[in-house]
């Protein structure tokens, strides 16, 4: 996995920022996010499946079964149980919309809250469920360029 420092940090710079502005009528995002895997799937159904799913160009990480993104979670890999800053799949969904790797495409269209939720689940060492579960896109897919 390419190691970014820089892009690290502003992720995290950019992440800390972005909860900040999250509390309108909650107290802050992260106190809504349990990190469950169900939560974390309503985001990744709503705002990545639609591109990371069965018919995906290469290099794109597999999103839409539990089996395939058991594949992506280890040291090393695209989810780094319990380092969301090193997990290249939180990275690029806490980049702007300035950086051509942003995801999804826009950069914007992923909320502070959907953000908190992915990174609660990794920093609790990314749990999956025991019995295999599909990922379905929900609405219709965040704007591409
Ligand atoms: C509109 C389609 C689309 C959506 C929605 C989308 N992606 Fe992607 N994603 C792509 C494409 C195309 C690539 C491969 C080209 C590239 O790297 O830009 C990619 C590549 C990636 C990569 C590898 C690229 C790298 O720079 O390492 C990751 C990780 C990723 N996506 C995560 C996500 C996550 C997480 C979400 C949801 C928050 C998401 N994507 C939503 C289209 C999408």
């Amino acid at each position: 996995m390419r190691d970014l420092p820089v892009i690290t940090f502003c992720s995290t710079a950019c992440a800390l920022l972005f909860a900040g502005c999250a509390g309108n009528s909650t107290p802050g995002a992260e106190a809504v996010s349990d990190g469950s895997f169900d939560s974390v799937k309503t985001v990744l159904e709503r705002q990545c499946v639609h591109c990371h799913g069965s018919a995906r160009l290469a290099g794109m990480p597999a999103l839409s079964n539990t089996r395939e993104l058991a594949t992506l979670i280890g040291t090393d890999r695209w989810i780094v149980p319990g380092s969301p800053e090193h997990s290249r799949l939180y990275q690029v969904a806490t980049l702007s919309d300035y950086n051509p790797g942003a995801m999804p495409p826009t950069g914007h269209a992923i909320s502070p809250k959907d953000l908190a939720t992915l990174r609660v689940w990794i920093e609790k060492g990314a749990p999956l469920p025991a019995q295999e579960t599909t990922l379905t896109p929900r609405g219709t897919a965040p704007r591409s360029r």
